[in-house]
């Protein structure tokens, strides 16, 4: 809230709500519409789910806060900061507004426990919820890879973020398994990556076999994405899944799992990091001539597109010191780029390619 006014969602909707200086009871103007807003259990009063119009809660949320109340927190400094107690409160980002799950169907494989949920908007997403085994930082991972990824126009499924209504959050198959403990997700908002086909009605394929590589329509992205990881070195496989285009015979491969991306905010240097399941699909593409390409895409990357990755993350997702070891990441992210040349050729020659 640079200029007195901040964009929030109210369960989805976004408002520009402007600071009035002036008057002492209200501290911002709303339209003057009624809403449903999500409050988190925790705050009994405003629980469940309840209609009201927007302007009588922000004034209920700007007396509270007179009289000390924890839902005070939501203004600091002028603006919308991250509060328990509230799931509204998000400022406008590439993630866009959040979706409500309205489903949870299954879980999927792998460490973040991440389950299969249907949202509001009746799409399917693979939910990464806080709180998950592999940590925090593996969500804020995914949301800081996504607009590098999307500007080099490599296909990779949509991000949103996810709001996870109380009653849903009761259900009892909604859990953590560490060790011989369950533990639930924490807070309301969390990660979605969009399946790209409804998984009930049209298979998505985790691997392909290499005789079909030729086959994939975008399988230049391989060589795209080799130079992404290189430059915000991801230390886990490079993962993607596969759809079926019946219409042209052939496949797409979307790119998923920007978990472990920046190497745990510290950057190295590991060869064999980050690359595909079957290594022979790079040798299905002209990786020395696809990549020197990708280079440009990386050089040309804008320098705002890190600082607003990180405003895009919800604060309640940072731990202490997270923004410490940030600024420390952002700056080294900037040098890289000078360096990443050099690293990708010796990369390629170390693997043969
Ligand atoms: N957008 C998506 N579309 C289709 N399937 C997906 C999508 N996102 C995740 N999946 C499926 O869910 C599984 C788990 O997702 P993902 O690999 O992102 O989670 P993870 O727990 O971080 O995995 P890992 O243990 O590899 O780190 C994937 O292997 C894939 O089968
Ligand atoms: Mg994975």
């Amino acid at each position: 809230m640079r200029d007195g006014s901040a964009t929030v969602f109210v369960t989805g909707r976004c408002h520009e709500v402007r600071k009035q200086p002036v008057r002492r009871d209200k501290h911002f103007t709303v339209p003057d519409t009624s809403y449903a807003v999500h409050f988190e259990s925790g705050y009994p009063r405003f629980n469940p789910p309840i209609k009201r119009s927007l302007s009588q809660i922000f004034s209920l949320i700007a007396c509270r806060q007179n009289r000390h109340n924890p839902l005070g927190r939501a203004f600091t400094r002028g603006t919308f900061m991250s509060s328990p107690h509230l799931a509204i409160h998000y400022k406008e980002s590439f993630l866009g507004a959040p979706l409500t799950i309205e489903r949870i169907h299954r879980r999927l494989r792998g460490g973040s426990q991440s389950f299969l949920v249907e949202c509001d908007d009746k799409h399917f997403y693979a939910a990464k919820f806080l709180g998950n085994p592999q940590g925090n930082r593996s969500v804020i991972n995914e949301v800081f890879f996504y607009p590098i990824i999307k500007a080099a126009e490599v296909l990779t499924p949509r991000l949103v973020l996810l709001h996870l209504p109380p009653d849903i959050a009761k259900d009892d198959r909604l859990y953590f398994a560490m060790g011989n403990k369950r533990i639930r997700p924490e807070g309301t908002l969390h990660l979605g990556s969009q399946f790209p086909v409804n998984p009930d009605l049209t298979a998505i394929f985790d691997l392909l076999p290499s005789m079909l590589f030729s086959k994939i329509r975008n399988l230049n992205d391989v060589a795209k994405v080799f130079v992404l990881d290189k430059y915000v070195h991801h230390t886990d496989k490079r993962q993607a899944v596969f759809t079926r285009d019946r219409r042209f015979a052939d496949f797409l491969m979307h790119f998923i799992d920007h978990g472990m991306c920046f190497a745990n905010w510290v950057l190295g240097d590991e060869p064999l990091h980050g690359l595909m399941f079957d290594r022979t699909i790079y040798s299905k593409v002209d990786m020395r001539r696809e990549t020197e390409k990708a280079l440009s895409l990386v050089d040309a990357l804008p320098d705002d597109i890190f600082p607003s990755a990180i405003e895009a993350v919800p604060p309640s997702w940072f731990a202490p010191g997270d923004m410490e070891a940030l600024a420390a990441l952002q700056d080294s992210l900037r040098k890289r780029k000078g360096s990443l040349p050099l690293l990708v050729k010796r990369h390629l020659d170390d693997l043969g390619l």
